[in-house]
């Protein structure tokens, strides 16, 4: 099995939701970026389309694709946004934010009139929580949030919590996300009410927002080794 593969696969199986003068919401991460680089083909050959990034990232690969990039704030609607996730459940829900990109990333999901997913074989869980969550936060204050996080989870069921500070490659520094905050990573082993917890967390000043997408993903493409499973709410 090549998860490098089934990704490819699953991108390509996406562009079928993409037609000429639409607003498209590009993902980030490595799934994503195949997306964009397939897309980037398609507008070469003559496809009219908008770009809006999730992430500096992907601006700058989509950029150097040849699509047309705009500001969220500057459309009147997108029409489909494509991106990768770390976790997805039977009913669709997600999480996400491996790459510390959850709060573009959900921001443009919500505002998109379809989201499709696109991951390999390995993301699809019975139960979401074997990836550690990602927890988008505030610096100022960010340990006492992080007990409250930590409680938060406990109250959804959640026994054995670690959170912990995401920090750059080199270690020493925290990891900061285009909106300059930092991410504390959850690991749950299980997540047995992700809808409870995603609101629990909401509530807790100092989060900016979480990794659980819960009733935004319409479609899931699953790459496969050969070709892809196409899913629909
Ligand atoms: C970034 C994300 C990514 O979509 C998620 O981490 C999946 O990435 P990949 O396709 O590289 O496995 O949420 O914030």
């Amino acid at each position: 099995m090549s998860t490098a593969q089934q990704k490819a696969n699953a991108a390509a199986a996406a562009l079928d939701y993409v037609s000429d003068g639409m607003t498209v919401g590009l993902g980030s991460g490595s799934t994503a970026e195949v997306f964009v680089s397939k897309l980037g083909e398609q507008v070469r050959d003559g496809l009219n389309i908008v770009g809006i990034p999730t992430s500096e990232q992907t601006a700058k690969l989509a950029e150097e694709a040849g699509i047309t990039l705009k500001e969220i704030d500057h459309v009147d609607r997108v029409h489909v946004t494509v991106d990768g996730a770390d976790e997805v459940d039977g009913r669709f829900q997600l999480v996400k934010g491996g790459g510390g990109c959850l709060l573009r990333e959900k921001i443009i999901a919500h505002a998109s009139d379809l989201m499709v997913v696109i991951v390999d074989e390995t993301k699809l869980k019975a139960q979401l929580g074997d990836f550690p969550l990602p927890v988008e936060v505030d610096p100022f204050a960010f340990t006492i949030t992080a007990k409250k996080i930590y409680d938060a989870l406990r109250a959804s069921g959640i026994p054995h919590a670690d959170v912990n500070l995401r920090r750059r490659g080199d270690g020493l520094e925290p990891f900061l996300t285009d909106g300059g905050h930092y991410i504390l990573d959850c690991s749950c082993e299980a997540i047995p009410d992700a809808a409870g917890l995603a609101d629990r967390l909401l509530h807790i000043p100092g989060v900016i927002d979480h990794g659980l997408f819960i009733g935004l993903a319409r479609v899931v493409i699953v790459g496969e080794d050969r070709g892809a499973r196409v899913m629909e709410l």
